[in-house]
């Protein structure tokens, strides 16, 4: 496809496959699915770019369910593959946003793609659209779906169309549903589809293969999802009510009274995990912090949290290069959110030692039965009388990214082993009775089920102080 922008520039763009026929729909509601990196949002960039450049004073909105994770992924393939041309020739120009008006793309046309996260709905849902486009859609919720579809009523094109791009999920997400019952129109997209990954003959770009290596390093259900793009779940399941929409929440500021709770899980060549946990006054748990590292010292995670939660108060105002606040001596910290009522540990005494001694707090060893455990979790996971359920993951948990994870494409967070997170089948056992879970991605799950085990099994544990 080529299209000419004012006299002499020119996009070049091939859509193939499910991009191609993206282009053709003028369905109302479309759903682009297919394993990682088959250029679905890309498609659907380029879709609402040259919808905008062709049709004088349209109004498109590019969603996600928060406006950070809009403008760190699917705003800089817009701005470096899709429009860069356009922005750098000043046909488009961005605008960043004001009191009364959400930030958007301004097109030379009167043209306007407006952008916005779902964490934040105000301006971007008090306009009318002709075209939207929602990445990672299965992030929304079905009740977020609805609320933009009434949006879609701007008028200035004859056709308007919602469109979201997602990896598959479980296979009764609500997304996936809405296709099957015909409510909307899924789009299979396939590696094939991308050229810049696949080769017309079949055969793998060099960025191809290397991408491709990656996506076969992953394993279980991740697999069956961003590599095969398949709506499954993990066989055997253990947390099979878990669902991204109705379990994690937007960050919020956490109220001083609420109880927090630490787990930890040792390791050095599986990951280290602690988890910092808020209870609410109706005892509804949220994670809100997640440190998931390998090949660190426990002294090193007790450094490290420290330093998320204290700072200096009063400092000594020490010259000397490379002076550290949190390691002076002299310096005064304070906390700065309420200190854990427990550190629930996994038993391994040498590093409960080590931690008590670097945090100076005492630790408390978890509960750690494994059937009671988990039935505990599954009925947090449950949704309750009032629509909720009794256990969250707050997004962006996770203090920072493990590079050595991330490169060997494993888990690096509780939210990336719970899907995987699957009953192991023993040996010899016939009938496959489910006894426990397979020892495999299961770090956070084990704090997380520590946490829901001192909460709901056991009395109620609290901390020693050691200085
Ligand atoms: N038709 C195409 N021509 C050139 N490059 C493409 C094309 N389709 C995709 N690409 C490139 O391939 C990479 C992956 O594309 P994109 O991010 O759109 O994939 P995706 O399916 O949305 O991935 P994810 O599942 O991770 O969201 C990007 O660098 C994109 O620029
Ligand atoms: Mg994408």
């Amino acid at each position: 496809m080529t299209t000419a922008l004012d006299q002499d520039a020119v996009i070049r763009y091939e859509p193939r496959g499910a991009a191609r026929a993206l282009f053709k729909s003028r369905a109302d509601e479309l759903v682009i699915a297919g394993p990682a990196g088959t250029g679905k949002s890309l498609a659907a960039l380029f879709r609402l770019h040259l919808t905008a450049l062709h049709n004088p004073g349209i109004r498109c909105l590019i969603v996600r369910k928060t406006a950070v994770s809009l403008t760190s992924t699917t705003l800089v393939t817009f701005d470096k593959k899709v429009a860069a041309d356009a922005l750098a020739r000043r046909i488009v120009s961005w605008f960043g946003g004001s009191a009364r008006e959400a930030a958007c793309y301004r097109y030379s046309n009167g043209s306007r793609i407006v952008v916005g996260g779902m964490d934040k709905p105000e301006k971007i849902m008090s306009a009318e659209y002709d075209l939207v486009f929602a990445d990672e859609a299965t992030e929304l919720t079905i009740t977020d779906w609805e609320a933009i579809s009434t949006r879609l009523r701007h008028g200035a094109l004859s056709w308007q169309q919602q469109i979201a791009a997602c990896n598959p999920s479980h296979p009764t997400h609500w997304l996936k549903l809405r296709c099957d019952q015909g409510d909307a129109t899924m789009l299979i997209s396939r590696h094939r589809d991308n050229p810049a990954y696949v080769n017309p003959d079949g055969t793998y770009t060099p960025t191809g293969a290397a991408y491709f290596k990656k996506l076969d390093r992953l394993t279980g259900v991740r697999k069956a999802r961003l590599r095969d793009g398949t709506w499954a779940a993990a066989e055997g399941q253990i947390y099979e009510t878990w669902d991204d929409a109705v379990h994690l929440v937007d960050p919020f500021a956490i109220p001083d009274g609420w109880t927090r709770w630490w787990t930890v899980d040792f390791g050095y060549t599986n990951p280290f995990v602690l988890q910092c946990w808020a209870e609410d006054g109706d005892g509804r748990l949220f994670l809100y912090r997640e440190i998931y590292r390998t090949k660190r010292l426990v002294e090193d995670h007790a450094r490290d949290i420290l330093r998320l939660v204290r700072r200096c108060a009063t400092c000594c105002k020490s010259t000397a290069p490379g002076h550290d606040c949190h390691a002076c001596g002299t310096c005064v910290l304070e906390w700065t959110e309420p200190r854990p009522r427990a550190v629930i540990c996994d038993h391994d005494a040498e590093d409960r030692a080590t931690l008590e001694r670097h945090l100076g707090m005492g630790t408390q060893a978890a509960r750690k039965s494994v059937s009671d455990g988990i039935q505990a979790v599954q009925s947090r996971l449950a949704v309750a009388g009032d629509g909720r359920p009794r256990l969250f993951v707050v997004r962006g948990a996770l203090a920072s990214r493990d590079l050595l994870l991330e490169e060997a494409s494993l888990p690096m967070c509780a939210t990336d082993e719970v899907g995987g997170y699957v009953w192991a089948v023993k040996p010899g056992n016939a009938g496959g009775l489910k006894e426990e879970p397979l020892k495999k991605d299961d770090h956070a799950m084990d704090a997380l089920r520590y946490m829901v085990a001192a909460r709901d099994l056991g009395a109620r544990p609290s901390v020693r102080w050691l200085n």
